[in-house]
């Protein structure tokens, strides 16, 4: 028997309910399992519901959403936490990243007031041991003068800067499980391997849990254990890391690898994949991904793929395995 994961997520979906309006899908039917101390990269390109997905795990979901399927914590469905449970749960078990760090941060209180909140009121320390706490984390995460930076005002900060403070939040509770949305994008290069080798010892150290979402394919495969790529709201390919350069499947996720800067020669342009991205309510009864598809036939645009295990990941392509050595040939989607 396997052991229960630290998070699962099972057939998750979010729907949009407006006023008079019919119901509309925003996230479809996304399935996984996250180990303690695995890193799960959750990547696709903007609008694909990679933020929803993962704000739905901690239930800080847009008001006017509802939600189907289930997200549980070691064999607790998430949604049915209540009291004193859930303020466990949130205030020592899960923690989030978010990806604007300014609409998170209330402008009003000092960033030591909101820093040493939690573990005031939760974890029973004092504020001048708090202080004491977060400081040396914030010089780990390159914030050298944490003492001076704890009386300032997130105005006071540049994004950068503020974006670690919201890293250091994140991480000063010791949650077990991370879920860590663009965390390193408003940071420079070398900020970003700071972090990222805080994350990783973190992960090494105590287990900890990470869904690491980002639109950086590349990094993601860099960082994490596996990748789960996302597209008009749902999963169309997972796998381990090291092995999806030569192992995809998806002409999504070929495509999106392609894409990657730094591949061509200097001055060479990089391959694009043709037209926009879906959004769920936009994808009808056949793949989200046909109308952009190099490879799309008949039944593409007929019946839905769904996410099928294969040797070491899963795919949703109904020619995934005769396409396999294909996937870098044609540039145009079929007519
Ligand atoms: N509050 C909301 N009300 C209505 N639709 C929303 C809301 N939040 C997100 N959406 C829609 O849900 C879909 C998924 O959004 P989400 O923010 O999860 O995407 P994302 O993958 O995180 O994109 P990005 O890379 O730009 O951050 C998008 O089509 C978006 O327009
Ligand atoms: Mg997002």
């Amino acid at each position: 028997m396997t052991a229960t994961p630290l998070l699962r997520l099972d057939h998750l979906g979010i729907d949009l309910h407006r006023r008079r309006r019919e119901p509309r899908p925003l996230v479809l039917d996304v399935s996984f399992d996250l180990a303690p101390g695995e890193a799960l990269g959750l990547v696709g390109e903007s609008g694909s519901g990679k933020s929803l997905t993962s704000r739905a795990v901690i239930r800080l979901l847009p008001k006017d959403t509802r939600t189907h399927g289930t997200a549980e914590f070691e064999g607790e469905n998430v949604q049915a936490l209540q009291g004193e449970r859930l303020t466990r749960y949130l205030s020592r078990e899960a923690a989030m990243i978010f990806q604007n760090p300014r609409a998170h941060i209330n402008p009003v209180h000092t960033l030591g007031d909101f820093l040493t909140e939690p573990l005031v009121c939760h974890h029973g320390l004092t504020r001048p041991q708090a202080e004491e706490r977060l400081v040396p984390l914030l010089a780990q995460i390159g914030v050298p003068d944490g003492p001076r930076r704890l009386c300032q005002y997130p105005h006071q900060l540049s994004g950068g800067l503020l974006q670690r403070m919201m890293i250091a939040s994140a991480l000063i509770t010791e949650p077990r499980l991370l879920l860590a949305d663009e965390p390193t994008t408003a940071l420079d290069v070398t900020t970003q391997q700071d972090v990222m080798a805080v994350l990783d010892e973190q992960r090494r150290e105590r287990e900890l849990a990470m869904l690491f979402v980002t639109h950086d394919l590349e990094l993601a495969t860099a960082t994490c254990d596996r990748v789960a790529v996302m597209y008009a709201g749902t999963i169309v390919e997972q796998r381990p890391a090291a092995g999806l350069h030569t192992g995809r499947r998806h002409p999504y996720t070929a495509g999106l690898l392609a894409a990657r800067p730094g591949l061509g020669e200097p001055g060479e342009r990089l391959p694009v994949i043709p037209g926009r991205p879906a959004a769920a309510h936009e994808t009808g009864e056949g793949c989200p991904f046909a109308a952009r598809c190099a490879f799309a036939e008949d039944r593409c645009r007929l019946e839905r793929p769904v996410l099928r295990p294969d040797e070491d990941g899963a795919v949703a392509c109904h020619r995934a395995h005769e396409l396999a050595g294909d996937l870098d040939r044609p540039k145009e989607p079929a007519s």
